[in-house]
């Protein structure tokens, strides 16, 4: 056995809130269609003066304060994004920079679409767990506001900037998370052209046929995962789904018969934001104190990619040094 718990959750959101009603002034839309399509009332976007590199450092830090963690102490650093601030140096670069992060800590950012916490995650698990270093810090960082076409109504609508961070730490006596994780190589329902295409770096996506995916990657990874374990759904405190869409959770939840109290939403506040989604719940999650020490907690994620994952999930209390 080995694996790792995460430690401390901290969270960088933009101070700009966008509301339906500012985008149906950009598109034809409405609130009723946005909320009743998407669950979506508001979602924060990144005006003058801010960077995802700067929600990004504020979530670093709050999760490295919450555990008591010193950034010296970091072995691994970890960025899922698909919009760094700059392609080089990585946005794990920068934060190691900013933080003071060890000159051995191992740095880089990794491209998994919306399900690339997940990814980071089972990535630092290995990580950690073949260095023997004890601390990683695992971030989701999105600036999806800047890949948006302001033309299309159909994606518009969706999609928030923010940044979600977890200090984890691996110890011989924790269990993995037992990652799933896999991928479709589909270029065709979810695309952002890169920046050699010629074509302007703008998210397309044909939404029924990702919902339609998402329907059943969810149930494939909570199946999975919970088959890993051992365990069946009720054994799970806490199921974390990535905030694409109200429905494709209400459904999951409805499959698995989980009491509301049991899966938490935050989708309404901030849209989709892609990688940084799942750190995002799991940071409110934590402030607010609705997750304890030894809680299970099954996270499945899904997107571009096409790409899915989910993992069992433990918060710990940070183990003296
Ligand atoms: O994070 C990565 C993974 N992403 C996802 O999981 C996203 C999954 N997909 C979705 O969440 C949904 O497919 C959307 C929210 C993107 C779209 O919802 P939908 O129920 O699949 O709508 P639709 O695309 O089938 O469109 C239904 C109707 C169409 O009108 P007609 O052809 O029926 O007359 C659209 O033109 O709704 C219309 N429509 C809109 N109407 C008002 C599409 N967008 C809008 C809009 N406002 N913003």
């Amino acid at each position: 056995m080995s694996g790792i718990k995460i430690v401390g959750t901290g969270l960088g959101v933009p101070n700009r809130v966008v509301t339906n009603a500012d985008i149906a002034n950009l598109v034809d839309t409405n609130e009723g269609w946005i909320v009743s399509r998407t669950g979506i009332s508001t979602r924060r976007h990144l005006s003058a003066g801010e960077t995802i590199l700067s929600c990004t450092l504020q979530a670093a830090r709050a999760a490295l304060a919450q555990a008591g963690v010193r950034p010296e102490e970091i072995g691994t650093c970890l960025v899922a994004t698909l919009t760094p601030d700059m392609l080089v140096p990585s946005a794990a670069c920068m934060v190691q920079k900013e933080l003071g992060l060890a000159h051995d800590a191992v740095c880089f950012d990794l491209n998994a679409a919306c399900t690339g916490f997940l990814f980071a995650l089972h990535t630092t698990e290995c990580l950690l767990k073949s260095s023997r270093k004890k601390f990683g810090l695992v971030i989701g960082a999105e600036n999806l506001s800047r890949i948006t076409d302001w033309a299309d109504r159909s994606t518009c609508i969706l999609f928030g900037d923010g940044a979600g961070a977890a200090v984890v730490e691996w110890r011989e006596d924790f269990p993995s998370i037992e990652a799933v994780l896999g991928c479709h190589g589909d270029d065709r329902v979810l695309r952002v052209p890169g920046v050699e295409t010629g074509v302007r770096s703008l998210i397309s996506m044909e939404g029924t046929h990702v919902f339609k995916f998402a329907i059943q990657a969810v149930p494939y990874c909570v199946d999975e995962v919970l088959r890993r374990c051992s365990l069946a759904p009720e054994d799970v405190d806490f199921f974390v789904f990535h905030q694409a869409n109200e429905r494709i959770i209400d459904a999951a939840a409805k499959r698995y018969n989980i009491p509301p109290e049991k899966v938490y939403k935050n989708i309404q506040n901030y849209g989709n934001t892609s990688a940084a989604s799942i750190p995002l719940v799991l940071a409110e999650l934590q402030t607010q104190g609705r997750i304890h020490p030894g809680d299970r907690v099954l996270v499945v994620g899904f997107g571009g990619g096409l790409t899915w994952g989910g993992a069992l999930v433990e918060f710990a209390e940070r183990t003296p040094l």
